[in-house]
Order: C-alpha cells, then structure tokens, then sequence
C-alpha cells in the first residue's frame, strides 16, 4: 500500500478523506497531523481523533502541529463547519489519546526513516505544517514521494476572498514554499471539487448503509451542503477533500494538466490566489499537476463501496 501522512483540519469533508483513506487497503496511513484551519487547533486535533474512532482505528497516530499560520493571524471558517469544526451529528468526545510529539517533528521524523521517495503527504487544509516541516528540515524535501493536496482555484476563483481558495488564502507564506519545494503536486482547486457534490441522492447512499459511519457522514454532509444551496444555490455541497484520497486509490477519475502554479503573498486584493499557468504562456517551471475534471459519479461510487466497509 501507498503510504501516507494526512495533513487535516476536519471539518466535514476532511472527515470523509480521512474514512475513505482508512478504508481503504491500497493506503498505510502513517499518521494523522492536526493544523489550525478550519477551527483552531485545539478543535482539529479532537476532530481527527473522532474521526479515528468512528472508523474503529484509535491505533492511528494523530499529532497536533501549528496553531496559526506562519505569518498572520489565524482566519476560521465556522460559517461553513459549524461552531465545532464538525457540527451535524451528535459526538462524543474522543477517548483514544493525541500523541505527544508535534506534528512537524513526526512529519521529519517519519520522513527520514522510511525509504527515499516512499511517503506521500495528504494535505487538505492550510500548508503550516509541511511548510514548517520543509523549512527546518530540508533535507526531508527530496525524500517525499509526491504531495497531493487539496488548495487554490482558476477558472472558479475564490471561495474565500474573490480572487482565493480558504487553505491557501490562510497561510499563503507556507503555501509558496511548499509549491516552490520541487516535490512533485497533484493539486485539487475548487474547479474540480465543486464537480464532486452531495446531492440528496448521493447522501441517501449513505444513510442507505444502515451502519455509524453511514450515518455520521450523512449528518455531516447535511449539515455542511446547507451551506453552498443556502449561499449559492448549488444542489449539494463540494466535498472538496476525498478528492485527495480517491486520486490515490483510482487516478483515472481525475484528468488535469501539469503546469505552473505560482501562490500570491504580496497583494492584499489577490492575496493567496494560485497563479495558474493553464494556457503555457509563461516558460516557468510546471511544478503542478493542476486538476480539473472528475468522474464525479464513480468518485461517489467508490466513496460508497468504500465507507460500506467501515
Ligand atoms: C477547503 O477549505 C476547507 O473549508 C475545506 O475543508 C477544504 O479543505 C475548501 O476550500
Ligand atoms: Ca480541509
């Protein structure tokens, strides 16, 4: 199996990579590693160890890493999650224990005792924590074996200011060094997963399963789509962050171009905008694979037969 490091600020749709990513035989997670994002950290970390629970695995290791971006303040998005990052169903608090370690030296740690080029780093909320791990361990760049993230937008702009996507826009400092690292990106911008939505249907499939997992998910997607029908009349909600994780396990359900994607740091209209070389008009360096397009019906098919098994 593919192995990997979730990086996470759950939120809903953090939540739903994280099950899809633990359901799934062709992935080893190696860890979980909380960062400030969505909510502070103090809920992220609570949030993923949730998740752990519900999927039966409080053997995973989950770290708490950054609590507010490298550079500037911190900027939440309860308007979307809720008030506890995970609003939707009822949840207990978790029981399984947050590691001691940060998540930055488990990030370098981890990364200089496997094999060169044999670990994947998952992030789907702001890039503090990898960008902390790059910064005070270069040494650990090389050894990545590809970095597939959830962040940025082009041809759908921004959900957050109008010109950038929220992970970015959060910590735009951390995200230049990890788009700037040399470690080969697959990048997931809203133009792709605003073609993965919930629809009630989809949602049904979920409660369909008749298990705990079924049903949190269900509530969770409820909950979080309210959101972007209310908002922008959309018939469902993105869930942005499977994405990530169902690249892994099928790639063939995503197509997008290798191109240049530079981060904006210094503006304040277009603060954390992916500059993205789309049409090569540029000869800058591709240093991301940019996607675009899904199969957003075998994505939720594979989400289903997936979260099934847990
Ligand atoms: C991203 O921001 C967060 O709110 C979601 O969890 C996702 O990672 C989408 O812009
Ligand atoms: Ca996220």
């Amino acid at each position: 199996p593919r192995k990997i490091i979730i990086d996470t600020d759950p939120g809903q749709d953090d939540a739903v990579a994280i099950l899809l990513a633990l359901a799934s035989p062709e992935i080893a997670v190696l860890g979980i590693t909380a960062v400030a994002g969505n909510v502070p950290l103090a809920l992220t970390e609570k949030n993923a160890r949730i998740v752990c629970e519900l999927a039966g695995r409080p053997d995973i290791k989950v770290f708490a890493g950054c609590d507010a971006p490298l550079a500037r303040a911190l900027v939440t998005a309860e308007h979307v999650h809720g008030k506890t990052g995970l609003d939707g169903p009822q949840m207990a608090d978790p029981t399984m224990p947050l590691q001691d370690q940060h998540a930055v030296d488990f990030i370098i740690e981890t990364l200089r005792a496997e094999p060169a080029g044999s670990v994947t780093l998952v992030p789907v909320g702001p890039l503090t924590n990898i960008a902390t791990a790059f910064q005070r361990a270069p040494d650990i760049i090389p050894r990545v074996q590809e970095i597939v993230l959830m962040g940025g937008a082009y041809f759908e702009v921004g959900n957050i200011t109008p010109a950038a996507e929220f992970n970015i826009y959060v910590d735009p400092e951390a995200a230049k060094i990890v788009f700037d690292a040399g470690v080969p990106l697959v990048v997931m911008p809203l133009d792709v997963t605003h073609k993965a939505l919930t629809t009630k249907a989809r949602i049904a499939a979920f409660r369909a399963m008749g298990s705990k997992v079924g049903d949190m998910v269900a509530a969770w997607t409820d909950f979080f789509e309210r959101f972007d029908m209310e908002k922008y009349g959309s018939e469902g909600a993105p869930l942005h962050d499977p994405c990530t994780v169902a690249y892994l396990i099928d790639p063939s359900l995503f197509s997008g171009r290798l191109i240049n994607v530079e981060i904006e740091t210094g503006s304040d209209l277009t603060l954390g905008m992916t500059v993205a070389d789309w049409w090569g008009v540029t000869d800058r360096p591709k240093n991301a694979l940019f996607i675009g397009d899904i199969d957003a019906e075998r994505f939720y098919a594979l989400l289903a037969e997936r979260l099934a098994r847990l």
